[in-house]
């Protein structure tokens, strides 16, 4: 029935041969590109780190430095309100016992001094008190801030001469913190004082400029020696 001739046989040989050749020859072609593929993936992950361009600098730049104005601010505000929070200077003190605290006073000879809340609190029992003092002495008592009103140094109170004396300059002011002598354009500064039953508060949110070079409420001369030389 049929013949196959050998040229035939021949050529469908060949076209199995080449099929072949040409499978083999695709089938390495694609293991070499999955090979090749496998190999670039941890190159790829190892890579170096594309360099950072200058929009992402400027952009880095910007946010940490909103970051930093952020910490500031919040510090700040912190700082502004932490006396209130914590009850220190610039808030409303609470000194202690008007009896006791009136106590202090007369067996040191000393004023009674709170150095959380910069102040000094004295005696003050002039009656009618005067305007200048009306809402800021109570209960027989004046608050005076410790600051000097000349160039701001600490005022120390001197025990023999009974008045306070800054070592600064020299100035000199009374027991009331009225002043006497020296530089400062004033008397010291002062707080208002709140009684709240026998609890001495002190307002050190407002200070209170001191009375005028001249005033004298209490009529104290010094009482023995300056502390410091005369201005
Ligand atoms: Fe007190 Fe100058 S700072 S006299």
């Amino acid at each position: 029935m049929f013949a196959i001739t050998q040229s035939t046989f021949a050529t469908v040989v060949v076209v199995i041969l080449f099929a072949l050749f040409v499978g083999l020859l695709g089938g390495s072609f694609v293991r070499a590109r999955r090979s090749a593929t496998a190999r670039a993936e941890p190159e790829r992950a190892t890579a170096p780190t594309k360099p950072i361009s200058r929009r992402d600098f400027f952009r880095g730049g910007l946010l940490g430095g909103l970051g930093v104005f952020l910490v500031q601010f919040g510090g700040a505000t912190f700082a502004f309100l932490y006396p209130n929070i914590k009850g220190g200077f610039g808030a409303t003190i609470d000194a202690g016992n008007l009896t006791e605290i009136k106590n202090a006073i007369q067996s040191t000879r000393q004023p009674f001094y709170l150095g959380s809340g910069r102040f000094y609190i004295v005696p003050y029992d002039v009656d009618p008190v005067p305007e200048e003092y009306q809402g800021i002495a109570a209960g027989g008592l004046m608050a005076l801030y410790q600051r000097c009103v000349h160039l701001g140094c600490r005022v120390p109170f001197c025990e023999q001469s009974q008045w306070f004396e800054c070592p600064c300059h020299g100035s000199k002011y009374n027991r009331a913190g009225e002043y006497r002598s020296g530089p400062a354009p004033r008397g010291l500064d002062r707080f208002p004082i709140e009684l709240q039953g026998e609890e001495v508060r002190v307002v050190t949110g407002d200070l209170t400029a001191g009375p005028a070079r001249g005033t004298d409420s209490t009529g104290q001369n010094a009482e023995g020696p300056f502390c410091v030389g005369a201005a």
